[in-house]
């Protein structure tokens, strides 16, 4: 299964200087708890942003991909060049982990969407790109304060 997880405001805010725009301890709680044990795959932007996060520990994840279009080698990650064909034949449980480029490439692969609507308005300079939300069903959704948790599942055609 391929599911995506992110964190956007009241005008579809993600991010602000190759960073998260807020600080928002509840979110990273409910980010950990959905990634639990899966494999990750993020852009390398994310990587680098995650990277700044964590300078002396290692990022929190079991297995990492990162795709990029460049040769980098990466000592704690999977590089994939070829996107496209990596969501088509992976046979693991997959975690979308940003940003706007890769879930923008990854959102036709998706059976789950983990979505954080933060009720509030932000600065920055990174938007989650609209989408036709119609493929998708709400499954679960819990109002914690100035956050919904919400999941969706891609519904399937009879
Ligand atoms: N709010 C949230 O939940 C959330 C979550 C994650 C990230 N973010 C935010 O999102 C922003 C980053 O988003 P972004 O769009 O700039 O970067 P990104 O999606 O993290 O990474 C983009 C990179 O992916 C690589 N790439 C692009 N197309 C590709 C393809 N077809 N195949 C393989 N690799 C490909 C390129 O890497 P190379 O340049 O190395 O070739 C490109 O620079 C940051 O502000 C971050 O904080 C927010």
């Amino acid at each position: 299964m391929i599911e995506m997880v992110w964190a956007m405001d009241e005008n579809r805010l993600i991010g602000k200087g190759n960073k998260l725009p807020w600080h928002l301890p509840k979110d990273l709680k409910h980010f950990k708890a959905v990634v639990g044990t899966k494999a990750v795959l993020m852009g390398d932007q994310t990587y680098q942003s995650l990277k700044s996060y964590y300078q002396h520990k290692p990022l929190p994840f079991s297995k990492i991909y990162v795709a990029t279009l460049d040769d980098t080698h990466y000592e704690d990650a999977i590089r994939i060049d070829d996107l496209i064909m990596f969501l088509n034949t992976v046979d693991e449980d997959l975690m979308v982990i940003g940003g706007r480029t890769i879930y923008q490439l990854a959102l036709p692969f998706a059976d789950r969407l983990h979505i954080t609507y933060v009720l509030d308005a932000y600065e920055g300079d990174v938007h989650f790109p609209l989408f036709d939300m119609s493929p998708f069903g709400l499954i679960s959704s819990k109002h914690d304060d100035k956050l919904i948790f919400t999941t969706y599942e891609r519904v399937k055609q009879q």
